[in-house]
């Protein structure tokens, strides 16, 4: 079972966009999937409302025993929209020890680069309760396709001791006017669901 959480120490990095669009990047390749949203703020649910019902499982988990109650949505994929540590600590805390892959969406951008100290500390503190085999990565999100900032924000993560997806998701329209809608098909995050098949072994 994929147990695919995305976190950040800070709110508005793309979580919930990218949640909800690599979960019909697998649907849509025939996986079982389940959306636990576990965010207070329940924008998931809201964005399945308003599509009328995501075409896979989707729950409200705004919990802080997630890890304990995760697994009872049984799907090949599961992935947790989880929200910001800095505010919902004990929920993003208990999600981070149930993911198999822990993905950070960060933007190109000093403000959110800044953010990855706490987040390193968190996961300092934390490494003897995640799992031994989670793979915790970087998901560089909202990158403008050609400029210097994103290369550069790569190797800067690289340079701290970071695994950088090779996929980015670049900053565009049909991403940030998304919400309530049904994903479009051949985007980035059908090569991120690619990815991650790969980088897990499955
Ligand atoms: N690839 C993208 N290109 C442009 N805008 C994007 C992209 N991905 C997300 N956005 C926009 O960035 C904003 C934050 O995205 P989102 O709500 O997914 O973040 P979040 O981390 O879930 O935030 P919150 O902490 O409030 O739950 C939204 O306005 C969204 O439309
Ligand atoms: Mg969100």
């Amino acid at each position: 079972m994929l147990r695919i959480a995305f976190v950040n120490a800070k709110p508005g990095t793309a979580k919930t966009t990218s949640a909800v669009w690599l979960a019909y990047a697998f649907h849509r390749r025939g996986l079982s999937v389940a959306l636990a949203d576990a965010d207070p703020g329940a924008s998931a649910l809201e964005w399945s409302d308003q599509v009328d019902g995501f075409p896979f499982k989707v729950a409200g988990l705004p919990v802080r025993d997630f890890h304990r109650r995760a697994d009872d949505l049984a799907a090949d994929v599961i992935i947790g929209d989880i929200p910001q540590i800095e505010d919902h600590a004990p929920i993003a805390r208990s999600a981070m020890r149930w993911a198999n892959v822990l993905i950070i969406p960060v933007a190109p951008t000093g403000i959110e680069l800044d953010r990855m100290s706490p987040l390193r500390n968190v996961l300092e503190e934390m490494e003897d309760v995640m799992r031994p085999d989670v793979h915790t990565c970087v998901l560089l999100n909202r990158v403008v396709t050609g400029a210097a900032s994103g290369p550069s924000a790569r190797r800067v993560l690289t340079r701290l001791g970071y695994t950088v997806l090779s996929t980015a998701i670049p900053r565009l329209e049909v991403f940030a006017q998304s919400f309530g809608a049904e994903p479009e098909t051949n985007t980035a995050y059908d090569q991120l669901a690619t990815e991650l098949l790969e980088v897990t072994g499955r």
